[in-house]
């Protein structure tokens, strides 16, 4: 029998996305189960949603870097997900940029959401990165992860208007809600196995 589609997700902040994508499971959209939350921020409202739901969370310490995870912490993340014998490991909101081990040991089965249309605007603060280059269109990217930053094949776009009077904020919340949209969507095709890539080109075998 085929064992559920089993996902493992990793968040730093508050949590939205997370929330959007536990909805779209519990909703029966995303043919999957959410097996493990884990954080690098023990204070991050993602663990707080996933305690809530009953779901298993974990805060394990990123160690002495800012913005990559030190060897023991990449070991300790890699074995609570091997451990839970997740299928796809789903970023959302992770600050740190995943390097060599983590990611041999879970080749091909990491996504990421990105707040701006890649490869524009990759790093930090991609929406006010966009305000700030005058763009009069952005939007949110769900790509695979590799050894990059946010630099991966793309498997999802949607795009937000960006209007006259925005503010970082304003514009950053419709991409929020763009990427609520998006992201469940693009998990659901992989649970169920509707997405094959070839070198950079991910292709949808259903929409
Ligand atoms: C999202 O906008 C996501 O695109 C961004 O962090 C936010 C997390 O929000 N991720 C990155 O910038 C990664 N480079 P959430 O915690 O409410 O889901």
């Amino acid at each position: 029998m085929n064992h559920p589609f089993r996902i493992g997700v990793l968040g730093s902040g508050k949590g939205s996305n997370f929330v959007a994508l536990a909805d779209a499971v519990a909703a029966g959209k995303i043919p999957a189960q959410i097996a493990i939350v884990l954080s690098d921020v023990e204070s991050a409202g993602i663990l707080a949603h996933a305690r809530e739901r009953k779901i298993p969370a974990q805060f394990i310490p990123p160690g002495k870097f800012r913005t990559k995870l030190d060897e023991d912490a990449e070991r300790a993340f890699v074995v609570a997900l091997q451990n839970t014998k997740v299928d796809l490991i789903v970023l959302a909101g992770f600050m740190r940029v995943l390097k060599g081990d983590f990611l041999r040991a879970f080749e091909g089965r990491i996504v990421n959401v990105h707040p701006s249309l890649l490869p524009s605007f990759p790093g930090l603060e991609a929406w006010k990165q966009a305000l700030d280059h005058g763009v009069k269109v952005t939007g949110c990217t769900v790509h695979f992860v590799d050894a990059g930053v946010d630099s991966g094949a793309i498997i999802g776009q949607q795009t937000v208007p960006v209007l006259d009077n925005d503010t970082a904020e304003s514009l950053h919340a419709r991409i929020h809600a763009a990427e609520h949209e998006l992201y469940p969507r693009c998990v659901a095709a992989l649970a169920r196995k509707e997405i094959s890539v070839a070198g950079r080109r991910v292709i949808w075998k259903k929409s």
